[in-house]
């Protein structure tokens, strides 16, 4: 098959950033996906119904004329009912960072006990409001999501009602996991099911793919390829796309983030193929995910072909500019 049709695409884990890096990334994302669930990790991150908005009209100015609905999440804390009930509507999901886990987290929960939680996360599982979770302890680098499982345990059985989606797993311990809830999802990005830790640090150091959570093993990537390519029903696609300027993953101190929203459904596209499982991806881009979070995407029909196209070595807008995943590199599929 040479061509491939896909209906509104949605990513389901989005960094947009804010100011000029919005203005840069987001038509990169727009112009492919019907919809994002956009995180809150802004500095200061994005707690209250005012920021929100206010925020989610700077993305809507961002986007160019495309269509594209950015479903936008709060930055998780101990909010009450009230307030909850009060921005609702605003909202598709909060996400829950650990105190200092990953950039711009320094607000998020020190210490995750179900005990001290539980009145938000009540008030969030009767209003219907998922949870994301960015999954890490603060232990040993490759073991900081295997770490995380009992407290996913703890959540997902202390509060049945509430879905919980663990973002962007990396794991095959992650991947059992959801076989052991009826209320656990997840997220999976490009990357992971691309790369492992081989590909970051077994040969010179490659800054532009360096995340967190960091790639793994053969045996988790292939743990997640499993899960992906037959597009079990509870996995979807969130690519983590997540921007930093070029100077600050070329630096001393490389932050973490992989920018891959350019490339996202054309190299998807390249490795279901592969794989000779074209015809599951319809599912884990858009379909699984409308089906976990109950939501209606704008429509939107994206055409891919197979065509070699070459990645831009940076893409760049005033004084911003962004290393994407592959650049300088030829992939199989191009946008039509
Ligand atoms: O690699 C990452 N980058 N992981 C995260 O959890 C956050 C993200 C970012 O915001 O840069
Ligand atoms: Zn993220």
């Amino acid at each position: 098959m040479d061509t491939l049709t896909l209906q509104s695409p949605l990513d389901m884990h989005l960094h947009l950033r804010d100011e000029q890096m919005l203005q840069l990334v987001a038509p990169l994302t727009s112009q492919t996906f019907s919809g994002a669930i956009i995180m809150p990790n802004l500095v200061p991150p994005v707690d209250t119904k005012e920021a929100l908005i206010a925020y989610k009209s700077r993305i809507l100015q961002a986007i160019d004329d495309h269509q594209f609905e950015p479903f936008m999440t709060l930055f998780f804390k101990e909010y009450s009912k009230e307030f909850l009930e009060s921005v609702k509507d605003e909202i598709t999901a909060i996400k829950l960072y650990p105190a200092g886990i990953t950039t711009n987290s320094e607000g998020g929960v020190e210490s995750i006990d179900v005990i001290s939680l539980a009145p938000t996360l009540n008030a969030m599982s009767e209003l219907g409001i998922p949870l994301c979770v960015h999954g890490e302890t603060n232990g040993f680098v490759m073991d900081r999501e295997k770490e995380f499982m009992n407290i996913y345990d703890a959540l997902a059985s202390e509060f049945p009602d509430l879905t919980i989606i663990m973002e962007h797993i990396t794991t095959k311990e992650a991947v059992d996991m959801l076989d052991r809830h009826d209320n656990l999802y997840a997220t999976i990005t490009l990357h992971h099911l691309l790369i492992t830790l081989d590909d970051v640090a077994g040969g010179m150091l490659q800054p532009h793919l360096f995340c967190k959570p960091i790639a793994k093993r053969y045996e988790d990537r292939d743990a997640l390829l499993e899960v992906a390519l037959n597009a079990h029903p509870k996995v979807m696609f969130g690519s983590d796309s997540a921007p930093h300027p070029q100077h600050a993953k070329e630096a001393c101190g490389c932050a973490a983030g992989v920018f891959t929203a350019p490339i996202a459904l054309q190299v998807l596209a390249e490795l279901f193929e592969k794989h000779d499982k074209l015809e599951n991806l319809q599912k884990f881009i858009s379909d699984n995910a409308c089906d976990i979070y109950n939501i209606k995407p704008l429509k939107k029909e994206i055409k891919l072909k197979k065509y070699p196209f070459e990645v831009p070595a940076y893409y760049k807008k005033g004084d911003q500019q962004v290393v994407p995943m592959y650049a300088n590199q030829t992939i199989q599929w191009s946008l039509m």
